[in-house]
């Protein structure tokens, strides 16, 4: 089964790519945005919506660094390879620099095109462009509407536009106040950037009415054919350095053109391609829009992907038929790398025990220290020799793929000597469960604030692993040991052993391999089914601790009964004194109406009837104040099943430290199941 996911895998990442250029060549790309919603858009870092109006940066009277990005969700095609034409391009947009405490102002804001939607730029003389860490790692072409003078970046005073191509130093800038334009001055500014291919030439042109001046602010002649990629997505990003300057995008229109027309799609050389893409096309259908986004957003690693499949699929057969593997050697152009058993052996000491820092379900982790670069990573060891392999390449071939800043990263991996390694960033603030349940029972508890930020991030990542991943994942092992805290307390999730991919729209696929007691979901234990409905619940589970500091089950300290913890909430919340459950540790400090909102998310999520539980995007959009939250019934409502799998058909293989609390909380689970 798993051989043949890989297979289909393969397949739609391969097939995927001649088909867009046939799609997208077609059309000139416009939209239109009188105002924002969050319809079509992506906001990155500090970047917020307010009545409309895009905000990029963080809206303080205080000074305050700051940076974000609003990225219209879907790529463009500038460059067509097929005819060698590169697009021509306009774009309109009216824009307010306002500044609270106009002694403290910079850093100014910049429309862009880059083929990355993902990176968020440093604060301050960044632009949110770059990361100040990594200057080189965006390629963009940026017009800059720069109210700061950094003087490392060459820039002539702090009012003006300039076009910058993959850095900051602008290739030619000029200052607006030449037409009387003071972009500090908080008025309206509407701004005009055209493209022509044709004749290789940028202009920008600035006003403070609603009019295209005659003459452009800006003219650069350039032909951007050498910069723009294929696909490339377009927005605009700003950033504050401890100043209170406000960055507003009122409205903006786009448009491009001049990609040469559609070619018959059956005139292609390989005739296998045109048999895939004929399939492909007809199963698509309305769909299009999707699959075209499919196929860009994995267009960047993509490549990586294809090997790892191959690998993946090859390395399981090998495996299957009992063969010594070879020592495979992939060609990864980026992404994860390769590392050498050596080169693991010696960061992480010959895997000596003082350097283990976890227990996955398939093996240890090991702290590893890269003398060479510096550099610590974590190292993920495969324990068993047969059952653990094909975990691990599920693991593998689905973690490479996803990206999201509350998952934790893969770095790379190494098949060697019959062992299978992955390396992960390091995470310096280890699991959750580590500061949720200290060893030693006192030690630093965890503010109020990182909670809220926890729980945030993670409704973040399991909405984008349900809802955004075009092939959906359900993570099935959600706990608070799986989820790792970086160096900022942002919650990571890792540990994808038991994730799957799952076509959506595709029945639940049944499984035998269980979480951990406590997380599961009623309808799991019943019916061995996971959906995203069973993660919901699990994450329920895990606000509910994360709120009120207590394992999801915990012997009564006096009467010494198992106390599952979201009937103990429920109970409280039926009384009427729900934030009696927050965790005492915080001694008080919190907003009484956030606690109670986490609470009640966390008991929504945990509803016994999956039918209930609001989507991940929803928990989202209610912890961000952007939705009304769910009614949560007084009583904890019952449910009857018509399916029955007893614990044990279950729980078939897992930690053995569960195996013990499983036998001890069988008894409770089937009262609470008779309950429910
Ligand atoms: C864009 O917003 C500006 C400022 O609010 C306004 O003057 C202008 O008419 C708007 N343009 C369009 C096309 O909506
Ligand atoms: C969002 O994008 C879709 C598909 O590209 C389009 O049909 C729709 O009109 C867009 N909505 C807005 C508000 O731009
Ligand atoms: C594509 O067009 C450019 C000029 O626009 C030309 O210099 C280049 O050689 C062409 N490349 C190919 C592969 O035809
Ligand atoms: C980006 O820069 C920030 C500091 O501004 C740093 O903390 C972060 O790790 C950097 N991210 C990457 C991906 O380099
Ligand atoms: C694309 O845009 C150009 C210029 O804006 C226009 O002349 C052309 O007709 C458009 N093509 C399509 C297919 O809409
Ligand atoms: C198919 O492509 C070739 C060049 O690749 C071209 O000479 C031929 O005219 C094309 N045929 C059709 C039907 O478009
Ligand atoms: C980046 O773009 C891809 C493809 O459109 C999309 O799947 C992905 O969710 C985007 N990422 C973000 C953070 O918006």
């Amino acid at each position: 089964m798993m051989s043949r996911k890989l297979l289909v895998f393969l397949f739609l990442i391969t097939f995927l790519f001649k088909p867009i250029s046939f799609l997208a060549s077609a059309e000139n790309v416009t939209f239109d945005f009188h105002s924002f919603t969050l319809r079509n858009l992506t906001l990155l870092g500090d970047s917020h919506l307010r009545n409309g109006v895009v905000s990029l940066t963080q809206e303080l009277g205080v000074p305050s660094s700051s940076s974000g990005t609003v990225i219209y969700d879907y790529p463009i095609l500038f460059f067509d390879q097929d005819s060698n034409t590169t697009a021509s391009f306009h774009t309109r947009f009216s824009f307010r620099i306002k500044n609270l405490n106009p002694s403290s102002f910079g850093d100014g804001l910049a429309f862009f095109l880059s083929p990355d939607n993902q990176t968020l730029g440093s604060p301050g003389g960044y632009l949110g462009l770059v990361n100040s860490s990594q200057l080189t790692k965006n390629r963009f072409v940026a017009v800059e509407f720069d109210t700061r003078l950094d003087p490392h970046f060459g820039d002539p005073n702090d009012n003006h536009v300039g076009l910058d191509i993959d850095s900051l130093n602008s290739i030619k800038t000029v200052d607006p106040s030449s037409q009387g334009i003071d972009l500090k001055s908080g008025k309206h500014l509407t701004a005009w950037i055209d493209y022509m291919n044709e004749l290789k030439r940028l202009r920008v042109f600035l006003s403070s009415s609603d009019s295209k001046p005659q003459n452009p602010l800006l003219t650069v002649d350039i032909d951007l054919s050498g910069y723009l990629r294929e696909m490339m997505f377009v927005g605009f990003s700003a950033s504050t350095e401890g100043s209170t300057e406000i960055h507003l995008i009122e409205n903006w229109s786009f448009h491009s053109s001049g990609l040469s027309p559609v070619r018959h799609p059956h005139n292609v050389s390989d005739s296998s391609v045109t048999i895939i893409t004929d399939i492909h096309r007809s199963s698509s259908g309305s769909n299009h829009h999707k699959k075209l986004a499919l196929g860009l957003g994995i267009a960047g690693p993509v490549f990586f992907c294809v090997v790892l499949s191959v690998f993946g699929y090859i390395s399981l057969r090998k495996w299957k038929g009992a063969r010594t593997e070879k020592n495979l050697k992939a060609e990864f152009v980026a992404g994860p790398r390769q590392f050498s058993y050596k080169e693991l052996m010696s960061a992480t000491r010959g895997f000596h025990s003082s350097r283990i820092i976890g227990h996955g379900a398939f093996g240890n982790v090991y702290k590893a220290i890269f003398m060479s670069s510096g550099t610590i990573a974590a190292v993920k060891r495969s324990r068993h020799s047969h059952e653990g392999k094909s975990e691990f390449l599920a693991e593998l071939s689905v973690i490479a793929c996803l990206r999201h800043k509350n998952l934790v990263q893969l770095q790379g991996w190494c098949a060697e000597k019959g062992e299978l390694l992955l390396v992960y960033e390091f995470m310096p603030n280890g699991s959750l469960d580590k500061l949720l349940y200290p060893e030693s029972g006192h030690g630093m508890s965890l503010s109020w604030c990182n909670r809220k930020n926890i729980a945030v991030g993670l409704a973040s990542v399991l909405s984008y692993l349900h809802q955004e991943c075009e092939q959906q994942v359900i993570h099935r092992d959600i706990k608070t040991s799986n989820i790792m805290l970086d160096g900022n307390f942002n919650a990571r999730l890792g540990d994808f052993g038991l994730a799957r991919l799952m076509d959506h729209d595709k029945s639940p696929v049944s499984t035998l391999t269980a979480g951990t007691m406590g997380y599961l979901a009623p309808e799991y234990l019943h019916c061995g089914t996971a959906t995203e409905k069973t993660d919901v619940f699990s994450y329920g589970v895990v606000v509910l601790e994360v709120a009120c500091g207590r394992r999801p089950i915990e012997k009564e300290p006096y009467s010494q009964k198992l106390e599952n913890l979201v009937d103990w909430v429920w109970g409280l919340h039926t009384d009427g004194r729900i934030l009696e459950a927050a965790d005492k540790r915080l001694n008080g400090e919190f907003k009484e109406e956030e606690m109670r909102k986490l609470l009640l998310v966390g008991l929504s999520c945990a509803h016994p009837d999956s039918a209930e539980r609001p989507s991940m995007r929803r928990v989202l959009q209610i912890l961000n104040n952007e939705a009304d939250p769910v009614f949560v019934p007084k009583r904890k409502p019952s449910l009857i099943f018509s399916c029955s799998l007893t614990v044990e058909d279950i729980v078939s293989d897992d930690e053995e430290c569960q195996r013990a609390s499983v036998s001890h909380d069988e008894d409770h689970m089937k009262d609470s199941a008779s309950q429910v």
